[in-house]
C-alpha cells in the first residue's frame, strides 16, 4: 500500500470525502498558537467536524480548530468564528518574530500572514526614532518594533476595548517597556496630542519619526491628523487594497492628502504584504514626510 502523507489533510481526507467533494477542499489555514482557522466551503459543509478533527491529528500542537463563519467586519474588524474540533476557548498565545502574544482570535483582528510586514518594518527603524501606531490592536506591529529595534519610544492606538485590554496584557508578556498604550478612537486621540503640542514650546512638542496607519480602506482619512504630528523626515506606512497594477492609486492618495496639508512628500516603496481577493492585494505604501 502507497505511503500516506501525513502532513496533508487532502491526502489523508481521499478516502473520506466523495471524488465530487475533495476539489473543493480548501488547502491553506490559519495556525495562530494553538488554533486552526480553516475555510470549509459551502459543499463540505457536512463534513466539516470530520475536516476539524482529522487537522486537529494532523498537528498535534493544535488544540481547536474553528471555521472561518464571516469575512472581517464592522469597525473593530473582526469575523465570527464556528468551531468544528477540540477546544471550545478562542483565547490563545502566538509567538512570531521573538514576542509573545495573547488574544482571543474571533474578538480581535489578527492575522498571522502579516508577520513578514511586521519584520520589514521594524528592519527600517533607526536608533532612537520615536514612533506611532494607529489601530494597533492586540499589539503586533508594536511589540515587534520594541522588541526588534532601537526604537525610543512607541506609542499605539486602538479602539476596540478587548484589543486593547490584550494590549496590556502584551506589554507585560514582553516586558516592553518603551511602549505607550493607548484606548481610543485614532482620530480623537491624535486631536488631544495637536492640542497640547501647540500650547507647547516645539521642544516639548510630542511628533514622531515613523507612524503606521494599517487600515486598510480607510487609512486616508487619518493622514491630514497623522501629517499634523510627523517630525521632519517622518516616514509613514500607508496601508491600502489595491487590484494588480492600480498600486499607484494609493500613491495618488497621499500625494492628494500631503497637497491638502502643505506637505511635500516622497513615495519610498509600494510593496505587497498579502492578497484579499483575486488580483487584489493588501498594500503598503512608504513615504517620506520632506
Ligand atoms: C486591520 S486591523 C489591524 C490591527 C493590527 N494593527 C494588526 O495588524 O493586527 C485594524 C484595527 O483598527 C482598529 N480601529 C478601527 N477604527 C479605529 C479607530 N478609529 N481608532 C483606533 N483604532 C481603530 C480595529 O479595532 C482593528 O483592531
Amino acid at each position: 500500500m502507497k505511503k500516506k502523507n501525513k502532513n496533508n489533510l487532502k491526502a489523508i481526507l481521499k478516502e473520506k470525502l466523495t471524488s465530487k467533494e475533495l476539489p473543493s477542499l480548501i488547502r491553506g489555514f490559519d495556525i495562530i498558537g494553538n488554533i486552526a482557522i480553516i475555510e470549509i466551503p459551502r459543499e463540505l459543509t457536512k463534513k466539516q467536524r470530520l475536516i476539524g478533527n482529522t487537522l486537529l491529528q494532523l498537528h498535534k500542537n493544535l488544540s481547536s480548530v474553528f471555521k472561518k463563519g464571516t469575512a472581517y467586519s464592522g469597525k473593530f474588524r473582526t469575523r465570527k468564528l464556528i468551531w468544528l474540533a477540540g477546544q471550545k476557548s478562542k483565547e490563545t498565545l502566538y509567538k512570531e518574530n521573538n514576542i509573545r502574544l495573547k488574544l482571543d482570535v474571533e474578538k480581535v483582528y489578527f492575522s498571522p500572514r502579516l508577520a513578514n510586514d511586521r519584520l520589514r518594518v521594524a528592519k527600517q527603524v533607526l536608533r532612537g526614532e520615536r514612533i506611532l501606531i494607529l489601530f494597533s490592536g492586540c499589539g503586533p506591529y508594536t511589540f515587534t518594533l520594541s522588541k526588534n529595534t532601537q526604537a525610543k519610544e512607541i506609542y499605539a492606538i486602538e479602539l476596540n476595548p478587548v484589543a486593547h485590554k490584550y494590549a496590556l496584557e502584551n506589554q507585560k508578556l514582553n516586558k516592553s517597556n518603551n511602549t505607550v498604550i493607548i484606548h481610543g478612537d485614532a482620530k480623537k486621540e491624535l486631536e488631544k496630542i495637536i492640542s497640547k503640542n501647540k500650547k507647547n514650546n516645539p521642544k516639548n512638542q510630542l511628533k514622531f519619526d515613523r507612524i503606521l496607519v494599517p487600515l486598510p480602506k480607510c487609512a486616508e482619512d487619518f493622514l491630514d491628523v497623522a501629517l499634523k504630528v510627523t517630525r521632519k523626515d517622518a516616514i509613514i506606512h500607508f496601508y491600502d487594497f489595491q487590484k494588480e497594477n492600480e498600486f499607484e492609486l494609493s500613491a495618488d492618495k497621499i500625494k492628494k492628502a500631503c497637497k491638502t496639508a502643505k506637505k511635500k512628500c516622497k513615495i519610498l516603496a509600494i510593496v505587497k504584504c498579502g492578497q484579499n481577493a483575486p488580483r487584489t492585494y493588501r498594500i503598503c505604501a512608504d513615504f517620506r514626510v520632506l
